[in-house]
């Protein structure tokens, strides 16, 4: 989603202004602008599509100035042109947003009657309207920036430049997050922490409603009453994540790869790999007493929770309530007081999943994150943080957070179990030592399917639609392959619980259609092989990933089988994820897609 950074200093700007935006493009964007105050008068460069046409821009018309705000845009309101690019200019003052104006028409219907000439389509341009407006009615700029967030409604990430104050930039933020960064004569504003990393490590983050007056040496910061706050200034971890592709072609491909390594990281956090125990978690969400779960996330975070619930209604024996955080956030769902909400997030910011924990919050329940990102709003509103320690990830599609957040969501559910005494010390034991063992046995797949996964990934690069099928927890993995193939490659991709099959979608399957079967050789395996002989019967192309033991009793005619080593069934899906995720990568890469930053995708959903 769209990118903030802007800088107040003493060096030139526009050339740092925009690696701090490539810092960012891991959120998706579609089109990019800087503006800076030049001898006293606003100046901005724009370009549609990637940095590189903005860069292009600024090398034939360099703007050399000490200040300046930079934006991507990921458009909602009007088409990604260069004439909707921000920054928005309006009689002296530049505005870039991220975020919705959800009163915008009313505001524009407003502002058009008093004479107020729009120049885009977009529910920013209100904010520079309503501004310009202000100071015409005489308001100071503070004034008028107190005015305008008045007016308006609906989530925002504001940085604003006012042409007659060339050492001041105005910043609010209410939903999508802002974090202010201190340097030494020089202060900075990103959207997140990684954008800053080059510049400081020290950052304080506004919260909701706070606005700010950032200059040179300081900041300035206000409620949404005007009145004077302080919010505290902390060192920040994100500059010590290198950002580069490795020896990778893609994002995508090196944090695959990097799996075994980070989820190695993300167990030490959870296990004691000595005595094979889960360590105590958080004392703020008790297990033992809690009735029930309440769980939420958006798309792949979502896939890892259904995974997760698997696993905690089996080994704690805890009801899981689980929906998409934008319906569970408007269902009304009754809860208890007593119970615990968890939510999954990488990035700690998408905005349903953010407010169905204030829903669950306003409703008593104490509130756990499962995050990546710690200093994100999510972990920050939360009683309790569960790490999942994988490291910035990159590109869009979700690997390594996916295999991560299993991981925790995992020890968590043992450590419920032993909590609520209905896993034993021995089951804790194998089940721990099943864990520990995963990263070796990810390393070895990653190392052995590569070869087959490209063959199979050519042929799947023609097809218009790809079905998923699997049972237990192999059902929202499933669904998560389909998810991944469709996000990077463009391939229409369903995932369906194997029992489901003869309820609809069998009505699909004809000689074009392949049908991925994710079928380790578990407690269901003869049920989906069942489905699989339905499929088969009907001509369908089937392609069996599964286990040795699998492989050796299916006795199928499949078109291709992967087959992984025998593993125990509480890590099969983190095993599993490996090929489906090696299938939408190598899939999208025949295909010469976009692979990190698939069209209309952004890394952070930070509306709704
Ligand atoms: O940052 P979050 O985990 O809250 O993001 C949730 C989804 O937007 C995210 O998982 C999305 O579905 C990915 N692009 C999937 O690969």
């Amino acid at each position: 989603m769209c990118g903030i950074v802007g800088i107040v200093g003493q060096q030139p700007v526009s050339e740092r202004l925009v690696d701090a935006l490539k810092r960012l493009e891991y959120r998706g964007y579609d089109s990019a602008g800087v503006a800076t105050i030049i001898d006293g008068a606003l100046h901005r460069r724009r370009a549609e599509g990637k940095l590189v046409n903005l860069e292009a821009r600024l090398k034939e018309e360099p703007l050399s100035a000490t200040i300046g705000i930079a934006h991507t845009r990921w458009a909602t309101h009007g088409a990604p042109t260069e004439r909707n690019a921000h920054p928005h200019f309006t009689d002296g003052v530049a505005v870039v947003h991220n975020g919705i104006i959800e009163n915008f028409a009313e505001l524009k219907d407003e502002l058009s009657e008093s004479g107020a000439e729009f120049r885009t389509e977009t529910d920013t341009e209100v904010v520079a309207q309503l501004l310009a407006r202000f100071r015409r009615d005489g308001l100071g700029r503070r004034e008028a920036m107190h005015a305008m967030l008045k007016r308006v409604r609906g989530a925002y990430a504001l940085a604003i430049l006012f042409e007659d104050d060339p050492s001041t930039i105005m910043a609010a933020r209410n939903g999508p997050p802002l974090a202010i960064g201190h340097g030494n004569g020089e202060m900075f504003l990103g959207s997140d922490a990684i954008a800053l990393a080059p510049f400081t490590n020290e950052i304080t983050y506004l919260i909701d409603g706070d606005w700010a007056v950032i200059g040179k040496t300081g900041v300035h910061i206000f409620d949404m009453d005007g009145n004077f706050v302080t919010r505290p200034r902390q060192v920040s971890t994100a500059a010590a994540f290198i950002v580069d592709k490795g020896n990778h072609r893609h994002f995508m491909e090196k944090e695959i790869y990097e799996q075994p390594e980070v989820i190695s990281h993300a167990l030490s956090h959870y296990i004691n790999f000595i005595d094979n125990q889960v360590l105590p978690v958080s004392d703020d969400i008790d297990f033992a007493k809690v009735p029930s779960l309440a769980v939420s996330a958006c798309g792949t975070a979502y896939l890892a929770g259904l995974i997760g619930k698997y696993w905690f209604e089996r080994y704690a024996r805890l009801p899981v309530e689980i929906d998409v955080a934008s319906e569970f956030r408007y269902r009304e769902i009754p809860l208890s007081p007593q119970s615990a909400a968890l939510f999954i997030s990488q990035s700690g910011e998408t905005a349903d999943t953010l407010a169905s924990l204030r829903y669950c919050k306003e409703q008593g329940l104490k509130i756990g994150a499962v995050v990546n990102a710690c200093e994100s709003t999510i972990a920050r509103e939360a009683d309790a943080v569960f790490p999942i320690l994988s490291g910035p990830e990159i590109g869009v599609a979700s690997t390594k957070a996916f295999t991560c957040q299993l991981a925790v969501l995992a020890a968590l559910a043992i450590r419920a179990g032993k909590a609520r005494g209905t896993v034993t010390d021995d089951q804790e034991q194998a089940l721990v030592k099943s864990l520990t063992g995963m990263p070796l046995i990810m390393r070895q797949v990653l190392n052995s399917i590569k070869p087959k996964i490209e063959l199979l990934s050519r042929e799947l690069s023609i097809c218009r639609d790809v079905l998923y099928l699997g049972r237990g927890t192999s059902f929202p993995l499933a669904m998560e392959g389909a998810l991944k193939l469709k996000e990077i490659s463009y391939i229409h991709a369903e995932g369906y619980a194997a029992g489901e099959l003869k309820h609809g979608p069998i009505a699909l399957i004809d000689e074009n259609m392949p049908v991925i079967v994710i079928a380790p050789n578990d407690r269901f395996f003869e049920k989906t092989v069942s489905n699989m002989q339905e499929v088969a019967a009907r001509g369908g192309r089937i392609i069996l990933i599964t286990d040795e033991k699998g492989a050796a009793a299916s006795k199928l005619d499949t078109m291709h089988t992967i087959v992984l080593p025998n593993v125990d069934e509480v890590i099969a899906p983190m095993i599993f994820s490996m090929p489906l995720q090696l299938l939408a990568y190598h899939t999208a890469v025949f295909m010469g897609t976009d692979v990190d930053q698939p069209r209309n995708l952004a890394k952070s959903v930070t509306v709704e």
